[in-house]
């Protein structure tokens, strides 16, 4: 039981948000051609937000002729110093608003203010800055006998765990190199990259460098197929990702896929103990565990098992559930009904096969979709709870005896997009990690960024970089 109750500390900052949005293409708002418009929510209260455009074959085509253009009139011709300014307005626009985006980005997808205020606007700034600083260096992101051409059209699809971001993991190196885009951003998160759009026009973005066209799935796929453009920039599920990679083949279109993961989170028996249970709460609970290298897999060493699942136990009765906008919540409201009712399935599937399962016990807000962080202990590795991606606030626990089992455990899976190691022993830290099939490590921490560091992943985790000069060669001819 909580000592004390926190006063509520409601962000009171209110987004500008219209009551319709049309696409933007070309540098203007306009209307879909068929009229087709649907609702984004607030997951945490079920109201609608806003109608969105949405975008149809015709509008895709519309979308990519207006990048096809201004990459042929102005972008690619610029001089890469003045590419760069471009880059750095919007970085720097993107700090000034950072408030009234956090609270878009909160409203509309149900991530904890003090995520979105202090991780996911900050970094998309970060991004930004980053990549204008590149745009006039590129000769340098080069190997011998490389030459720093754009690719052209880029078409990037972005999912709604981290929506601004995402956005700006792809916008920031495709501007950089000389490229256009058209992006899509997921159907449940339009907000914030709609309000990227209103940014890049504030900041004289020559029309149709930048196109932000809404939709779902069949718009993702209009874009994927449409013949003019050069290079796809994907990050969402396996699923859609293998489509994608299927539907590409032998177009010539340059392909990035960033997807699921099911990540090993290694804690030793001579781990910094107090560390180690705030990473593993980090590792899975933050955005409410939709997170695509979530530390989702803990592996123990069984020594330590039961004084894990005591300090665990105790520790997520102190995470605070509710309001998202509210200051004070750790865990806010879960993206939409679709994903709530599949982690609902997949921990029904862990209690079916036999997983002990243990949830922090607060009341549940009457409206919105949420789910209270939780745990399986008595996992099996052959349970779906500890091979498929649950991407919500639901950690299985597994235990290992010795370092080889640990790395035999952590690599048994289809996915390698990250891994964690907690250990006293910096060689101990670093043999294991050179084991592991992840893309990223990390090492007694988890879930840090920087724009200078590459993530991406291997096998079903998908292929690319993004970030670091590793990002910014995706977005080179060369
Ligand atoms: P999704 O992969 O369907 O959606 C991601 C983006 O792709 C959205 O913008 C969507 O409109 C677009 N899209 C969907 N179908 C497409 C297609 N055929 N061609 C081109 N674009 C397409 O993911 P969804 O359905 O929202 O979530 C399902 C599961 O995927 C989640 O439960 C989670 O396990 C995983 N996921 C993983 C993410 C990651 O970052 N690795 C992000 C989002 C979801
Ligand atoms: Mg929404």
């Amino acid at each position: 039981m909580a000592i004390f109750e926190y006063a509520p500390a409601p962000e009171t900052v209110k987004a500008p948000i219209r009551e319709q949005y049309g696409l933007f293409i070309d540098g203007k708002w306009i209307a879909p051609r068929d009229g087709r418009y649907f609702d984004t929510v607030n997951p945490a209260t079920e109201e609608t937000l806003a109608r969105v455009a949405y975008a149809g074959d015709e509008d895709v085509d519309r979308a990519v002729r207006a990048a096809r253009k201004a990459y042929d009139k102005y972008w690619r011709r610029m001089r890469p110093a003045d590419r760069a300014k471009y880059v750095y307005r919007i970085a720097r626009a993107i700090t000034e608003r950072s408030r009234e985006l956090a609270v878009l980005e909160t409203i509309d997808g149900g991530k904890p203010i003090k995520e979105s205020r202090d991780f996911d606007i900050p970094l998309s700034a970060a991004h930004f800055f980053y990549y204008a600083g590149w745009a006039d260096k590129l000769e340098w992101a080069m190997r011998a006998g490389e030459e720093p051409n754009p690719i052209g059209v880029a078409g990037q699809i972005v999912p709604w765990n981290f929506p601004l971001l995402m956005a700006a993991w792809k916008v920031a190196p495709a501007l950089a190199c000389g490229n256009t885009i058209v992006l899509k951003p997921a159907e449940t998160t339009p907000l914030t990259a709609l309000a990227l759009a209103q940014i890049a026009a504030e900041a004289d973005l020559p029309p149709g460098v930048l196109n932000v066209i809404t939709g779902d799935g069949a718009t993702g796929a209009a874009l994927v197929g449409h013949p003019d453009v050069d290079k796809i920039a994907f990050t969402g599920s396996t699923e859609v990702g293998k489509a994608i990679q299927r539907s590409t083949a032998g177009s010539g279109k340059r392909l990035t896929l960033e997807l699921g993961g099911k990540a090993a989170h290694i804690v030793f028996a001579d781990a910094p103990m107090d560390q180690a249970i705030e990473g593993i709460v980090n590792g899975i609970y933050f955005n409410q565990g939709h997170v695509c290298c979530a530390g989702s897999r803990l592996l123990v060493e069984e020594s330590v098992h039961e004084q894990i699942v005591v300090r665990l136990t105790d520790r997520i009765q102190t995470l605070r559930l509710g309001d998202p906008l509210d200051k004070n919540t750790d865990v806010g409201a879960i993206n939409s009904k679709m994903q709530l009712d599949k982690i609902k399935e997949l921990v029904g599937s862990g209690i079916d096969e036999g997983a002990i399962l243990v949830q922090q016990s607060c009341a549940l807000p009457e409206r919105g979709y949420f789910f209270p962080a939780s745990f399986f202990t008595n996992v099996q590795q052959s349970h779906r709870i500890a091979r498929e991606e649950i991407f919500g606030p639901v950690l299985s626990i597994l235990t290992f005896r010795t370092p080889e089992e640990a790395v035999e455990k952590a690599n048994n899976t289809p996915y390698g997009l990250s891994a964690g190691i907690w250990t006293d022993k910096g060689s101990k830290n670093m043999y294991i990690a050179q084991y592991l099939r992840a893309g990223v490590v990390w090492c007694n921490t988890f879930n840090q960024f920087d724009p200078s560091s590459p993530f991406g992943g291997f096998r079903e985790s998908g292929f690319g970089r993004e970030g670091g000069v590793h990002g910014l060669r995706e977005y080179l001819a060369h």
